[in-house]
């Protein structure tokens, strides 16, 4: 609920009284903010000056999730490690966080601040402040920034793409945006297939796997479900690094045997269900698990998308279908919820002429709650994610698997909670990110989807796929 007028003049003359009693009292209250990456010697010298305008500095050090939602990705270090250097620089009076858009404003006010500071790059952004404080920009120094760092600090990861689809050409602009990868190769046994990918994206085509792997360091899966499995093999055979579309393999003994191989191999194999990897979703999961809504009982997630009758997708006896296309959005809020050790699963489809499902509802059964998955190329339905606790519960409307706004309601139907994050374009950034990051053992987002989790899911299209297409 938004405050109402009156309230807003009284945290006015609140504040003024507070900010003139500082003054009375000789404080001058400065805050700054930043991510503090790799810390270098711009931020060493803002701090001084920063901490020169004044008696008391506040700097705000941004959370890995703010970032992500900004589109400042591949931040090297942790928070802590930022928060550490920031301490270490010995000008910080208090260290506080800053993990949202409109938090500065609201700083200001509750720290009763009389500067704001940041440096030059910044210029007329935050002008929007001095209603409330001075705002003072301070000289950006000269050739030295994060981004500089990061990108000598970095060896540049050369990626090349198994499979030439509609993903893969999805694949590309995305992995433009994450600094420290660069896309070189594709590989597609067709002939003719990769030429033409690769002169649409000006990058090299190999039709000889062998050559292919030659030329790069990490590779995206984006072929045909059920190749999944041998390519990703030889490409840890090989000792890439593997990022692999969703679903990662078919057979719970698959999943466990590549990801023992590349464990052994020290390698990285990554799937990617975007989902999983958006800041949205995990605030989403962080909410959920929060309490706020009480004990989480039930998930219910709806993801449909209806394909043409002689699309691959409906036609084709080995890719198609909608459980083995969609079924991997639709367990992962499940499965991230409620965990890999459900008691029972059983499915119930609609099958189109060519004996594919076109509609799918996996029913999951936990000691302490239930899952519904339903997914669907040949049926419509609103496209939604319900979460149930014992006393509220969180609702997202389609398309929730790009998380960006989400409800939180209680008993009392007034009382909602809403919260809204970016999703940037197609959201394979993100996922990009987190598998560079972790290739670079910068960053521990394995949480984001387990080893465990990828290998329930394989578990359950196993299942599914032995009762309702081998059987
Ligand atoms: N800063 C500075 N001089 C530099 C770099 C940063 O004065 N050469 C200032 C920024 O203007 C900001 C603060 O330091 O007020 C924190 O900046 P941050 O964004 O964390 O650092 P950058 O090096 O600019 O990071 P990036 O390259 O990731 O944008």
């Amino acid at each position: 609920m938004l405050p109402d007028k009156g309230h807003c003049e009284w945290l006015e003359r609140n504040f003024n009284k507070k900010r003139n009693l500082n003054r009375r009292i000789g404080v001058i209250k400065v805050i700054t903010y930043g991510t503090f990456d790799l810390f270098h010697e711009g931020h060493y010298k803002l701090l001084k000056r920063a901490k020169a305008l004044g008696d008391y500095l506040i700097v705000g050090v941004t959370t890995e999730e703010y970032d992500q939602t900004r589109g400042k990705l591949n931040v090297v270090d942790s928070l802590v490690t930022r928060i550490e250097n920031v301490k270490k620089s010995g000008f910080a009076d208090e260290v506080i966080i800053e993990s949202s858009p409109g938090q500065k404003l609201v700083d200001v006010k509750k720290y009763q601040i009389d500067i704001f500071t940041v440096g030059s790059d910044w210029i007329g952004t935050f002008d929007y402040l001095s209603d409330y404080c001075k705002v003072v920009y301070l000289e950006r120094t000269k050739n030295i920034s994060s981004t500089m760092l990061r990108a000598q600090k970095k060896h540049i990861q050369r990626i090349g793409v198994i499979g030439t689809g509609r993903i893969a050409g999805r694949f590309i602009p995305e992995a433009k945006l994450v600094s420290g990868v660069n896309v070189e190769a594709v590989y597609n046994p067709h002939p003719g297939s990769a030429a033409r990918f690769a002169q649409k994206w000006g990058i090299d085509a190999y039709e000889d796997l062998e050559a292919f792997y030659g030329a790069v360091e990490a590779v995206y899966v984006a072929s045909p479900h059920e190749t999944h499995y041998s390519y990703i093999q030889s490409a840890l055979e090989h000792g890439k690094h593997v990022l692999c579309e969703k679903p990662m393999v078919l057979k719970r003994a698959q999943a466990e045997e590549l990801f023992a191989l590349a464990a052994k191999r020290g390698l990285i194999l990554f799937e990617g269900i975007k989902t999983a990897y958006c800041p949205g979703f995990s605030r989403l999961l962080g909410i959920a698990c929060s309490g706020m809504i009480g004990n989480v009982r039930s998930v219910e997630a709806c993801f449909t998308k209806l394909e043409g009758p002689q699309s691959r997708e409906l036609t084709d006896p080995n890719y198609g279908g909608s459980f083995t296309e969609l079924g991997s959005y639709v367990m992962l809020p499940i499965i991230k919820l409620f965990g890999s050790g459900y008691e029972e699963v059983r499915f119930d489809t609609i099958e189109g002429e060519h004996g594919l499902d076109v509609f799918t509802k996996a029913h999951f059964r936990y000691p302490n709650g239930l899952g519904t998955a339903t997914c669907g190329l040949g049926v419509k339905s609103e496209g939604s994610l319900l979460i149930c606790g014992t006393t509220g519960y969180i609702v997202v409307e389609a398309p929730w698997w790009k998380t960006a706004y989400f409800e939180v309601h209680h008993e009392d139907p007034k009382d909602v909670e809403k919260y809204t994050d970016r999703f940037l374009e197609d959201g394979l950034r993100y996922e990009i990110s987190d598998f560079l990051s972790m290739i670079n053992g910068s960053s521990k987002s394995e949480f984001k989807l387990t080893r465990g989790e990828s290998i329930a899911m394989a578990e359950v299209m196993e299942k599914f796929l032995s009762e309702y297409r081998e059987g």
